[in-house]
């Protein structure tokens, strides 16, 4: 079985929900404590064995390609005055994983960010982790997605159980366990009513997915909006092969709004 060495992660995003702070900073670079969103989430990434790490980015974003790239200048002056420390963690990280940017010309939703990545992972399963989706976990979340892909050699949603009232503004899926344990997908449906969706299960925002997906997403209609959301290369991946589920331990926190931004603030300062 092919072993999951890369990572995409969109952040291509207009950010809309958090304007105007996100006007000039990307909201993947918005602080938790000394490190950036997308650092914790890179973290993540790297835990779970990635070795390069692909980020989408939009042509206005380039703030979070000057984070991840080195310093030379500023690691010489933190030396000179004995503080390199503040550095080495970001500097360690940098020389564990590789890192590619790829620029999304215009946001045309995940789906099509996801689609950017494709040159640079090639013909082999990926990890997608959304740029501002953090979630608290003590396995991380993409350890847990690749420790079911290792088993069943096909994709991996990471899902979490949510109320009524939140169906109908998330991905839905319709799934079964099957005889031996696993929790296959057979349906992926878009912010339905709560009275026509298939369940509580949401996808929420980690993925493990098969190269195929790419095919599909290339031939996906866009929405009324003009954007390629992943759900539509997710449906065309579950008609061919299958898709599993993973229902992970740990809490998900939506960075990319104000409230929940505060609220994933509150949450790691009551667990130090
Ligand atoms: P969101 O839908 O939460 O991000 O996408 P958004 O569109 O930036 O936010 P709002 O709704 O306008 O406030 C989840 C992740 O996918 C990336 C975003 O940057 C975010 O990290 N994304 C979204 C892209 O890379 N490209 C897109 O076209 C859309």
């Amino acid at each position: 079985m092919t072993a999951v060495r890369t990572a995409i992660l969109p952040a291509a995003g207009l950010a809309t929900r958090f304007l105007p702070a996100t006007k000039a900073v990307p909201k993947e670079l918005l602080p938790l404590g000394n490190k950036p969103v997308i650092h914790w989430i890179v973290d993540e990434a790297v835990a779970a064995g990635v070795e390069q790490i692909v980020v989408v980015i939009s042509p206005d974003k380039t703030a979070i390609r000057e984070y991840f790239s080195p310093a030379p200048a500023l690691d010489d002056i933190l030396q000179a005055r004995g503080k390199s420390e503040l550095l080495d963690e970001l500097n360690r990280l940098l020389d564990r994983a590789a890192f590619t940017f790829v620029t999304q010309d215009e946001p045309g939703g995940l789906g099509q960010a996801v689609l950017c990545g494709r040159g640079a992972v090639g013909d082999e399963p990926a990890l997608v982790l959304l740029g501002d989706a953090l979630i608290t976990a003590e396995v991380p979340v993409a350890s847990q997605l690749v420790a079911v892909f290792e088993q069943v050699g096909n994709s991996v949603l990471g899902l979490e159980e949510v109320p009524d009232e939140k169906v109908m503004s998330r991905g839905i899926v319709a799934a079964e366990t099957t005889p031996d344990g696993f929790l296959r997908v057979s349906a992926v449906v878009e912010k339905p009513p709560v009275a026509e969706a298939p369940g509580n299960l949401a996808i929420s925002g980690r993925y493990l997915l098969t190269p195929a997906v790419y095919g599909y997403l290339e031939s996906a209609a866009p929405r009324p909006d003009g954007e390629i959301c992943l759900t539509s290369g997710i449906a065309g991946l579950i008609a061919d092969e299958a898709v599993y589920g993973c229902v992970f331990d740990g809490v998900r926190h939506d960075s990319g709004t104000p409230a929940g931004y505060l609220k994933l603030l509150n949450a790691l300062v009551t667990s130090q």
